[in-house]
């Protein structure tokens, strides 16, 4: 059974994680209309990802006898500079998201809930795996120049060098 405090916590988490879904479908949505169809579709193959990660939490808190709120969501924001600051952006999140995963884990070590522990190890993981993947493509974009060309040509590459299978 879990506690108050980890109960709102872990719900805390499921509103964290619906928010990463939306913003990352916010900016599949620019990639599209801005003619980067390859990084559209990283992003839209990522925003699944992330509801996902949402719905396991869901499914988390109600088989241990706590409530998953689904409750309202920040507006995530429309505009993007250029992809470069965008996946910046991406990355930027992806750390507030690790931060949020962490407290978490603190708390299940203070009330020793050991099996909610556990099943944050996932989480952990996860984050390390989409960090990395953040910082690889930035990486990425920062050898090509910021030109059209250059982002045409990451366009056409985003897929085959980072796959889907990578963000889970
Ligand atoms: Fe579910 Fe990208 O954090």
């Amino acid at each position: 059974m879990l506690s108050t405090t980890l109960e709102k916590a872990l719900n805390k988490q499921v509103r964290i994680e619906a928010e990463s879904s939306q913003i990352y479908l916010s900016m599949a949505s620019w990639c599209e209309v801005k003619g980067y169809g390859g990084m559209a579709e990283f992003l839209y193959g990522h925003a699944d990802e992330e509801r996902m990660h949402m719905l396991k939490l869901v499914k988390f808190i109600n088989e241990r006898g706590g409530h998953a709120i689904v409750s309202d969501l920040m507006e995530p924001p429309v505009d993007f500079k250029d992809p470069k600051t965008m996946f910046q952006q991406v990355l930027d999140h992806e750390v507030f998201v690790s931060k949020s995963i962490n407290d978490l884990v603190s708390i299940t070590l203070e009330e020793k809930d050991y099996a909610t522990h556990n099943f944050l190890q996932w989480y952990v993981s996860e984050q390390i795996e989409e960090e990395a993947l953040a910082r690889n493509i930035i990486d990425k974009l920062n050898l090509i120049s910021d030109t059209k060309n250059g982002y045409y040509l990451f366009d056409n590459d985003i897929n085959s060098l980072f796959s889907q299978n990578q963000i889970q």
